[in-house]
């Protein structure tokens, strides 16, 4: 019962946490991690039964609301977000500002901005109907602002949501198709995006998730607070970490696939070279979701018949690096990402768009967040102090004197 924050402020007392490696900045009921027991559930449930048993619109309601929804409440929220896949006719021509190779993060979160200007009737952070009316409009819209950054990226024709479809076969569609030419979604493919989905769907108070709380608490609203959510995920650290694991199983089946020598230049700390996709700021045992999709892994690359020799190289690095010293005395494991890249890869999406693909999974997650930040009632603006390390006072010289 002690309010700590309160007691230290009075005393004047700052504590310095560079990262926020033992500093809470709020609590939640949304999501438990025992990192040191490789534990995740959302909302009490376990992360391996949801990804058994569950999808990613319900998981997205139990995130967001607390429980598991009824079969009424579930189609009720199903279709709301069926029907508000459109994106404003305006809001396409915001693509074609942008160049061709940009990369899709960017595009991402100028085009979750833009929505707070033209969903003006939605962003009132203490109408609860608003509230409602953004969460859904984001589900929605994010799946066909992805796919028309991918069409814009390769100079191939936007495609109008189907929304006889359900969320994740219509973003598939709207990337891969074409107007006017039949594209059947393969539903080995759709589950396993959709597990994917589930998979990144929260993660306690990580980057972008911590991002999203501080923008919203100064009453921005969630349009604007997601954007920046997005623009933190972009980092190579965090979500750009799929793409990075990529490049870097590419680059060693490039020098012939010699994983030895890879890793002896990890340990030796060679400037930029990390084994990427390993190490977690949390877990110091093996991420429950990485154990998820390896098991996936084999199965999705077998069915999609890609026979793709990176697979082969990070099983290598894997088991290698699980027997190293290096890695076990620092407790690095494999993290989500560590598999996912080539699971995407292999569904045919390009390298730089994996992280467009963790922001649609980690959507929810972030809109649970934000509303529950802003139902508590403790709620404060987020003001970090710091420690004041630069000059002492000194006297202001001319230009001309210095
Ligand atoms: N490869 C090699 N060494 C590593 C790695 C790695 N991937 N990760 C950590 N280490 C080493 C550090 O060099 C450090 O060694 P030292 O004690 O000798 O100096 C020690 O392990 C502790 O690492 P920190 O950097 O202090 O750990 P931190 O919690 O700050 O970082 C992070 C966590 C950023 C995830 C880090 O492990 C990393 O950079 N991993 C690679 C990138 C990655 O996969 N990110 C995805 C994270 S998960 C997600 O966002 C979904």
């Amino acid at each position: 019962g002690v309010d700590l924050g309160k007691l230290l402020s009075q005393t004047g007392l700052v504590t310095l946490d560079p990262g926020f490696v033992n500093t809470a900045a709020c609590k939640s009921d949304i999501t438990y991690i025992d990192g040191d027991a490789g534990i995740l559930r959302y909302r009490g449930y376990p992360i391996e039964e949801l990804a058994a048993k569950s999808n990613f619109i319900e998981v997205s309601y139990l995130l967001i609301y607390g429980e598991l929804p009824t079969q009424a409440q579930y189609d009720e929220f199903a279709d709301r977000i069926q029907r508000h896949t459109l994106l404003h006719e305006d809001l396409k021509q915001f693509f074609d500002g942008f160049p061709r190779d940009a990369h899709p993060m960017p595009v991402l979160s100028s085009a979750v901005s833009a929505l707070s200007t033209f969903y003006q009737d939605s962003l009132d952070p203490f109408d609860q109907n608003q509230v409602e009316l953004s969460t859904v409009r984001l589900l929605a819209k994010l799946p066909t602002i992805a796919a028309y950054a991918y069409k814009k990226s390769v100079g191939q024709p936007f495609l109008y949501p189907d929304n006889s479809l359900g969320l994740v076969e219509n973003f598939l569609r709207m990337t891969f198709g074409f107007p006017a030419e039949p594209y059947e979604v393969d539903p080995a493919l759709t589950r396993a995006l959709d597990l994917l989905f589930i998979l990144h769907a929260d993660h306690e108070q990580n980057c972008s998730t911590s991002t999203v709380r501080m923008v919203g608490s100064s009453e921005a609203n969630l349009f604007a607070s997601i954007s920046a959510g997005i623009n933190a995920l972009f980092g190579p650290l965090h979500g750009g970490a799929n793409s990075a694991v990529l490049e870097m199983l590419e680059g060693i089946h490039a020098n012939g696939g010699d994983v030895d020598s890879f890793v002896e230049r990890v340990k030796n700390k060679e400037p930029g070279v990390k084994l990427m996709g390993f190490g977690h700021r949390v877990y110091k045992n093996y991420d429950p979701r990485a154990a998820i999709i390896k098991k996936t892994a084999d199965e999705v690359l077998g069915k999609l018949g890609a026979n793709d020799p990176l697979l082969e190289i990070a099983l290598k690095l894997e088991e290698k690096a699980l027997a190293d010293d290096y890695f076990v005395e620092r407790k690095l494991y494999p993290n989500v990402d560590f598999y996912t890249g080539l699971i995407y890869k292999a569904m045919g999406f390009p390298t730089k768009y994996f992280t467009v693909l963790f922001a649609l999974g980690r959507l929810p997650g972030w809109i649970a967040h934000w509303r529950e930040m802003l139902e508590d009632p403790a709620r404060k603006i987020s003001r970090p102090r710091q420690v004041y390390t630069g000059e002492a006072e000194r006297s202001y010289r001319s230009i001309g004197e210095r």
